[in-house]
């Protein structure tokens, strides 16, 4: 249920950014909806990776805004941010290989904002039953669709209220796809989680969107609901 009338989680206006000489981001707007699903689509090397990394702060903000929950976090590092309540859990998936399914989901505690708080086991294994089952196992053993569950539960682990997800279904099977976006769906219902994803699966992006947004070189050039864009040009332009 999307609750229109409140003010956004985040806002990100006309943000610029860049490695070095080269400027990836140009002047990107978007909002993400409370409680919601919001996508980003575009084709390889846009930039979209490139703006979850701003938003979260591993890369510096050249020019524009990120307002989180009314509170302007444009400049902030991203420790701060995740003790804010942003978790990002990034293309790839980049969990520890050698540490155990259990160590990896307490490496995502270092985000929580009380230093003693511990794994919510029992919320995250009922989402998750797989991880339960293989917590002693190392990480690296685990195929890549159980990787991609690890890594959004280890997000998951500092209670955020924002999760910046980037591509969950490349590189994995379709049905595992499915169960991560039933996940999503859920999560977002229940506990009024906050998602802003990057998808170029047209198919898992129409399971859980609430809102798309369609990016080209560095800014956004289209937006808007699941309906909206379901006949749209979307499909035109992510196909050519
Ligand atoms: N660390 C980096 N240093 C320099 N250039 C980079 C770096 N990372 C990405 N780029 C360049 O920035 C542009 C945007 O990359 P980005 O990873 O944000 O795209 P993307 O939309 O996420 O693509 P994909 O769909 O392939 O994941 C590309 O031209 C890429 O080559
Ligand atoms: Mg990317």
């Amino acid at each position: 249920m999307i609750h229109t009338l409140e003010a956004p989680v985040l806002m990100v206006n006309q943000l610029s950014a860049a490695y070095g000489q080269s400027t990836i981001l140009r002047g990107t707007t978007l909002a993400v909806k409370k409680g919601a699903v919001t996508t980003v689509m575009g084709r390889n090397g846009v930039g979209k990776t490139t703006l979850l990394k701003t938003i979260m702060g591993l890369l510096p903000v050249q020019e524009g805004s990120i307002i989180f929950n009314n509170e302007n976090v444009t400049t902030l590092p991203p420790h701060k941010k995740a003790k804010l309540g942003i978790a990002y859990v990034p293309q790839g998936r980049e969990i520890i290989p050698k540490l155990t399914v259990y160590e990896n989901l307490q490496l995502g505690l270092q985000a929580h904002p009380d230093p003693k708080a511990k794994v919510p086991e029992e919320e995250i294994f009922s989402l998750f039953p797989i991880l339960k089952d293989f917590r002693k196992r190392a990480g690296g053993n685990l195929s890549g669709g159980q990787q991609q569950q690890l890594s959004i539960a280890r997000a998951l682990v500092s209670r955020p209220t924002l999760l910046l997800l980037d591509e969950p279904t490349e590189g994995i099977q379709p049905s595992i796809a499915q169960e991560i976006g039933s996940i999503l769906q859920q999560l977002v219902q229940e506990t009024a989680l906050s998602v802003l994803l990057v998808e170029q699966k047209i198919d898992f992006a129409n399971q859980v969107t609430d809102h798309y947004y369609f990016m080209e070189r560095g800014k956004m050039v289209m937006d808007g609901t699941a309906e909206e864009l379901k006949h749209s040009a979307l499909e035109k332009h992510i196909s050519v």
